[in-house]
C-alpha cells in the first residue's frame, strides 16, 4: 500500500506492507537518527512526533502515518542541538544511541509545559529508559 506523509517539512510517499511499523518505514527511508531499540514500547528509543505529539514508532503502523506530519531527530533542528548540548554539558549522554528518542520527548514536554515540576518532567520523561 502506498502511503503519503510529511516527514520533516518535505512530502513523501513510501510504499509499505500493512503490517510493517514506522520505525522500519522511516530507517529504510534513511531516517537512521530514529533508533531501534525494544520493539515493544519500552525503552523510548524509537520516539518521533507526529503533528507534534511524542509517539513511539516501533508500535505504530506505517499505515497510521498516512497523511499526517512527522518529525525526526533530524527536522529538530537547533532545538534538537540545543538539548543534545545541554545533555553532554550534564554527562548524561552515554553513548549516545537513546539520545534521539530522549531529545524528541524532551522537545515534547518544552512544548507542553512551560515550567514544568519534578513530577512533570519524571511524568513526561518516564518512556525513556
Ligand atoms: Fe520503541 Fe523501544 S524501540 S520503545
Amino acid at each position: 500500500m502506498k502511503i503519503n506523509m510529511k516527514i520533516n517539512g518535505v512530502n513523501k510517499s513510501f510504499e509499505v506492507s500493512p503490517d510493517e511499523y514506522l520505525v522500519d518505514t522511516l530507517r529504510k527511508n534513511g531516517y537512521l537518527g530514529v533508533k531501534r531499540g525494544c520493539d515493544t514500547g519500552v525503552c523510548g528509543v524509537c520516539t518521533i512526533h507526529m503533528n507534534g505529539k511524542a509517539i513511539l514508532s516501533c508500535v505504530t503502523l506505517a499505515a497510521r502515518a498516512d497523511g499526517q506530519e512527522i518529525t525526526t531527530i533530524e527536522g529538530a533542528g537547533k532545538e534538537a542541538e540545543r538539548i543534545g548540548e545541554y545533555l553532554v554539558s550534564e554527562g548524561v549522554e552515554q553513548c549516545g544511541y537513546c539520545s534521539s528518542g530522549l531529545i524528541m520527548n524532551i522537545l515534547y514536554l518544552e512544548k507542553c509545559v512551560e515550567d514544568p515540576t519534578d513530577e512533570e518532567i519524571l511524568h513526561y520523561l518516564s518512556g525513556n529508559l
